[in-house]
């Protein structure tokens, strides 16, 4: 079985972009593969370091992970700080990383422009922690939203550049979806893709209740309406009809674009639609997932499960790495 690995970040709740970027395609892998998922704990600490949200975030994660249909039985589930070894590889790794490609990456532009009292080094090695995590089960394929797209690649650069310079070990990774393009989820206000970080009410978490559903949609921005029979759908527009081929029949999404297109569509009743359609998707995951973060105890047993066993797969490739980069005296 190919060998996948995919983390998500400790930093709060989860939400809309989470789930179709990243968790709906771990549950159809999890049948296919053999399957590395974890929470990125260490990569949290770069932007959310308070001692007090961190073991909370940690069970949220894991619990809305499992909520969604993550099957703890079929995937190695971990927390990547139980994994030391991604620690030594990160280091190992960090000699072949230059300053200028990592000054260079996007998502690092951004959290400085976003807090540049907090430019630490752990942002700025991000992506090099983020290697180490895929390589160290010698992974080759990621599935990721659109915007880690670019880790990927370096990812791809890292392992080329070992191979290079000490010997054949990494496969390249690739970035994976089972759709033909990696999904960028918009959110509610039309200001790019949905995140924790951002306005709340533009963001859709799965642990929203249903009336604040409702009202998130029924707030999101729309325009007047179409004016022109067949006319270019604004972006806003696109966005709401994007959330709808998610969670709606494919019947109710054609009728509104026929409606549209006809321009008789009324964005209050497509609103309302896509509102109870939502809730219908979010409300059993927020149920399950909250038992199951009520139950310490479970969680506690999945994670040591988990960490045993990618502790087994990754001592195996840190072993041989050192090897190749000659760290062995006796
Ligand atoms: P994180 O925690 O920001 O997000 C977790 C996953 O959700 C996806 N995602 C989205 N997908 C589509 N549309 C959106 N609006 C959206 N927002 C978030 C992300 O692409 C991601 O797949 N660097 C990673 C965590 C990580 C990791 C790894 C991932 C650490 N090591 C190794 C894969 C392999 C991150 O920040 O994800």
């Amino acid at each position: 079985k190919e060998i996948v690995v995919s983390g998500i970040r400790s930093t709060g709740f989860l939400h809309l972009g989470n789930y179709f970027g990243a968790i709906h395609n771990y549950i159809r892998m999890q049948e296919e593969y053999n399957c590395y998922f974890f929470v990125a704990d260490w990569h949290s600490l770069t932007t959310h370091p308070d001692p007090k949200d961190l073991r909370g975030n940690v069970y949220r994660v894991l619990a809305e992970n499992i909520g969604s249909g993550l099957d703890p039985e079929k995937v190695t589930l971990y927390a990547q700080s139980d994994i030391p070894e991604i620690a030594e590889l990160y280091l190992l790794l960090n000699m072949l990383a230059y300053k200028g490609e990592l000054e260079k990456v996007p998502t690092f532009k951004d959290k400085v422009r976003q807090n540049p009292e907090n430019v630490n080094a752990g942002l700025l090695t991000y992506p090099v922690l983020m290697s180490a995590d895929i390589l160290i089960h010698k992974a080759v394929k990621v599935p990721v939203g659109k915007d880690q797209e670019q880790h990927l690649e370096m990812s791809r650069n890292f392992a080329q550049r070992f191979n290079n310079r000490y010997g054949e070990l990494f496969p390249e990774p690739q970035a994976f979806t089972y759709g033909s393009q990696l999904v960028k989820i918009p959110s509610l206000d039309g200001t790019g893709k949905m995140s924790k970080s951002e306005n709340q009410m533009a963001t859709l978490y799965l642990a929203d209740d249903d009336d604040l559903i409702r009202k998130k949609i029924l707030k999101a921005k729309s325009d007047a309406g179409p004016t022109e029979m067949n006319s270019q759908k604004p972006e806003i527009i696109e966005n709401l009809f994007a959330l709808m081929k998610l969670v709606s029949a494919p019947d109710v999404v054609t009728g509104y674009e026929k409606a549209y297109n006809e321009c008789t569509i009324r964005y209050g009743d497509m609103k309302k639609q896509l509102g109870e359609d939502m809730v219908k998707f979010i409300a059993p995951i927020r149920e399950k997932a909250k038992s199951i973060q009520e139950d310490t105890a479970y969680l506690q047993k999945i994670l040591k499960q988990g960490a045993e066993k990618a502790r087994e797969s990754a001592a195996k490739t840190l072993g041989e790495a050192r090897k190749l980069i000659g760290i062995h005296y006796y």
